[in-house]
Formats: C-alpha cells, sequence, structure tokens
C-alpha cells in the first residue's frame, strides 16, 4: 500500500484578505543557472520554495558549483570551481527547462549536455528546442541531439545576429546566456520581451554582461571576457500574482495581492475590468473585488504584453461560471486545452475546437474528482474548487507543488476550506495509483 496526495476543497466561500507573492518561477530557472556565467559568489534572493527550484540547487551542485541555501527564498552559488559540463538525467528529472544550463556552460566553457527535455503537455509531439539549437549554431557551435541527451561545443563563439521564427522565451534567454562571452556582438531579433527575459538579462549584467534592449524585439550582447559574481533580486511571479487574483473573481470575493509589479498585470487587470471586477492598482500591489454578477469576455493568449497563455486555464474557468458565452483563443501552444475535459467532471460546459474554447457561461461548478493534467492546469482545478457547490478532490498535485509555493496556506488565509490530505493508494495492474475505498 501506498500513500498518494490529493487537496480537499469545500468551495462556495469568498476569499478576503491579503496574499503575499513570492519570486518568479520561469525567472530562477534561467537565473539559477545563469549564476554559472560568473567566475565568482552570486547571492540570489525572493527565489521562490519550490520543487523545481530544489531540482536545480541539486543540479548545479552535481556540476562542482558550490551551493548554500541561505534561507527558503536564497541562494548562494560559487560557479570558480566548475569540474563537469553534463547534467544527470536524475538531476533535472522533472524540470522541463534544463536546457538553459546548454547556454551557460556553452558561453564560459564552450561544451554542455543535457538531457533530452520531456515531452511538452502543451503542444502535440515533443519539446520543440529548434530555436535554441539554431542560436548556438549561428555563434559557431557544433550540436547534437537524440532521444536521450543535447549536445553542443565550440572551441570559441562569434557573435552573430540571430533572427527567431517567433519569440520563443526560452529561445531568447538561452541564446543570450550563451552569447555573453561569445567575440563581437550578437543581435537576436523578435526576441521574447517576457518579464523573466528582462529578469535574466538584467542579472546578467549585474554579474558583468553586457546586454542592451531586453524587453524589447531585438536585444543586443556585446562579449566580455569575464563576469564576476554578483547580489540579484528576483522579480515576482506574474503566473501567481494573476492566479490569485482570478480566484477573487471566481470566489465573488475582495483580495490584495501583495509584494508584485502592476504593470505586469495589465492584460489581466484589463480583462478582469471587463469582466465586472473592481481592479485597484496601488505601487506593488492590486487589489481584486467584485461588486455584482460577472459578465463573458473574449480572451486571446499572447505574447507579451499580450494575455500570457500561463493564466489561459485559469481565466477559462473563471469564464465557465460568469453569465454568457466567452471564447478563449490560445495562440502559443497547440494543445494546452486537456484540462478541460477535467473542469467537465465538475459541471463546466466548453466546447474546444483546436485552438478555441467556447464556454456556455453560468456554471456553478458541483463537487467530484479531477487531477491536475499539468502545473497550470492543476491551478485552474484549485479555482473550480474554490468556486465550487460541494467538495473538490484534486490528485496529481505534485504538478501544482512544482510551481505555487504553500498554496494550501496561502488560499487558507484567505478564507479557502482547502486541505492536503494523504490517502491509501495501491498501484493497479497498470502501475497507475488508486485510492483503495
Ligand atoms: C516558457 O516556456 C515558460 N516556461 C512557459 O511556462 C510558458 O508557457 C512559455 O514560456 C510561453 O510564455 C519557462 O519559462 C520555464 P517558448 P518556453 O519557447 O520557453 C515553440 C509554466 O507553466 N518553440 O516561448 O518553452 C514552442 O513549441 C510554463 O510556467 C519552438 O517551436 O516557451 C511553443 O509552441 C508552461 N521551437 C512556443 O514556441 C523552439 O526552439 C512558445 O515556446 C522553442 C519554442
Amino acid at each position: 500500500m501506498e500513500q498518494e496526495a490529493r487537496i480537499v476543497i469545500n468551495g462556495g466561500k469568498p476569499l478576503f484578505g491579503k496574499v503575499h507573492i513570492n519570486g518568479a518561477k520561469n525567472a530562477a530557472l534561467a537565473i539559477v543557472p545563469a549564476a554559472l556565467a560568473a567566475n565568482g559568489v552570486c547571492v540570489i534572493d525572493n527565489l521562490p520554495d519550490i520543487e523545481d527550484v530544489n531540482s536545480l540547487r541539486k543540479a548545479i551542485t552535481s556540476l562542482g558549483a558550490v551551493c548554500v541555501q541561505r534561507d527558503a527564498a536564497t541562494l548562494e552559488i560559487d560557479a570558480r570551481n566548475i569540474t563537469r559540463y553534463a547534467i544527470g538525467k536524475e538531476a533535472v528529472a522533472h524540470i522541463r527547462a534544463s536546457y538553459y544550463f546548454l547556454g551557460v556552460l556553452l558561453g564560459r566553457f564552450g561544451k554542455a549536455e543535457v538531457p533530452t527535455p520531456g515531452g511538452c503537455d502543451l503542444n502535440v509531439g515533443p519539446r520543440m528546442i529548434d530555436y535554441h539549437m539554431r542560436g548556438f549554431k549561428a555563434l559557431g557551435a557544433t550540436t547534437y541531439q537524440d532521444e536521450h541527451v543535447i549536445r553542443v561545443e565550440a572551441d570559441k563563439l562569434i557573435g552573430a545576429d540571430i533572427h527567431l521564427d517567433s519569440p520563443s522565451v526560452g529561445a531568447t534567454i538561452n541564446i543570450m546566456m550563451a552569447a555573453v562571452y561569445a567575440e563581437g556582438v550578437t543581435t537576436i531579433d523578435n526576441a521574447a520581451k517576457e518579464p523573466h527575459v528582462v529578469d535574466t538579462a538584467n542579472f546578467l549584467n549585474r554579474l558583468g554582461a553586457k546586454i542592451k534592449g531586453a524587453g524589447t524585439d531585438t536585444i543586443r550582447i556585446t562579449g566580455v571576457t569575464e563576469m564576476t559574481g554578483g547580489d540579484y533580486t528576483v522579480i515576482p511571479d506574474q503566473i501567481e500574482t494573476g492566479t490569485y487574483m482570478i480566484a477573487a473573481a471566481i470566489t465573488g470575493g475582495d483580495v490584495t495581492v501583495e509584494n508584485i509589479i502592476p504593470k505586469h498585470m495589465e492584460s489581466l487587470s484589463a480583462k478582469l475590468r471587463d469582466v465586472g471586477c473592481t481592479v485597484d492598482e496601488g505601487l506593488e500591489n492590486i487589489r481584486v473585488r467584485v461588486q455584482g454578477p460577472l459578465k463573458s469576455s473574449n480572451v486571446r493568449t499572447g505574447v507579451y504584453p499580450g494575455f500570457p497563455t500561463d493564466l489561459q486555464p485559469q481565466i477559462t474557468t473563471l469564464l465557465c461560471t460568469v453569465q454568457g458565452k466567452s471564447t478563449v483563443t490560445e495562440t502559443i501552444f497547440d494543445n494546452r486545452f486537456l484540462y478541460t475535459h477535467e473542469l467537465q467532471k465538475l459541471g463546466a460546459k466548453i466546447n474546444v475546437n483546436g485552438r478555441a474554447a467556447k464556454t456556455c457561461g453560468s456554471c456553478t461548478f458541483t463537487g467530484g474528482e479531477v487531477r491536475a493534467v499539468d502545473l497550470r492546469a492543476g491551478a485552474a482545478m484549485v479555482l473550480a474548487g474554490l468556486a465550487a457547490q460541494g467538495e473538490v478532490r484534486i490528485a496529481n498535485i505534485h504538478h501544482l507543488e512544482r510551481g505555487y509555493e504553500r498554496f494550501e496556506e496561502k488560499f487558507r488565509a484567505l478564507g479557502a476550506d482547502i486541505q492536503r490530505v494523504e490517502i491509501n493508494a495501491m498501484p493497479g495492474a497498470d502501475g497507475e495509483l488508486r485510492p483503495l475505498v
């Protein structure tokens, strides 16, 4: 017999109060590996205390860097004596973004090897990193990839003009990290502009890199010969912020998210006002209130500053409950509506056709058993549970633990009836754990 965790929510309670937002997961997943670019010591704080960051700590230690966890949110990384350039599968088994080690190790040492990233749940087929590899080749690297490993190496990296087919966040960050030591100037055209791209560039500049234009379509990197250490504070998490803002809306509550950057939330704030929420912005906080019935609105995800794809499951869940029909169009990934099957188990009426989901609205979620199909889909299940009339039990919550620090505790502090329970389970014939009833 084994133990399996579930999140159990008795919904229907409006959330009230203030919630402190942690550091950005997707900035941390880039900045922690980027610290290996420094021939010195880096102190990075405001890191979220989540599984993915813990895995990164083990991965950089496996390379010979010295990594001291000063406190739950602060890592001290000394990358002066790195002895290995290959990351083992066991070190990054659960991190999709292990590919960032390619760019930073190629940039500093001229060689790197990482396990081929796991399948991408959000697209049909393998996780694509062709833009990353094309960028490395443009800088003079040779690349190798099979179903097990990805290897890059170069005797010397020379600055190049690189144009991305689409503004990929990962490719922008990875090529930027590879180019910091390249001889001459590298330009990345059609670059991603997400807040965590800018945060990574700011961090690298703190270490001595020369990067200009991060946050615009064109980033220019002038190669340097030495980068020492430095201290840095990671930006607040745009997606965690948005998840709690939507939680206020879907429960009809009044919640203030604190320690945030309101500018990063503009597309969501506008959408929540559009459906009828009152959204008040302070210097480092946003208050979301519901003062009457909410109405439908259409959403189209896009690259920053468009509506973030990582808030698509959450806003779609809200739109199931408002008055009227809404259409949500997903332009970034081609398979990011799998979670709607789980919402339908709670009574949602959603029709998905390719990259568009149409919600019928006016749905009151019932109780039931659902599972988190991925990280942001898991957040959507929590939101549905918070709004449901009845008890919602969520399985596969390891996805949630990868990206949301202490979310049960934070939601409980806002008035939610949410618990994590361990249940007895037995593996079935297919090896899948099944709860013992
Ligand atoms: C980052 O993924 C985020 N992950 C994702 O967040 C986020 O959804 C995504 O950016 C878009 O904002 C991290 O930062 C760790 P992309 P990334 O490269 O870099 C295609 C979460 O929940 N593409 O911008 O992988 C790709 O297939 C996660 O926190 C190529 O075709 O995203 C996708 O369709 C989920 N070839 C699109 O571009 C490439 O070489 C966007 O991908 C690279 C990407």
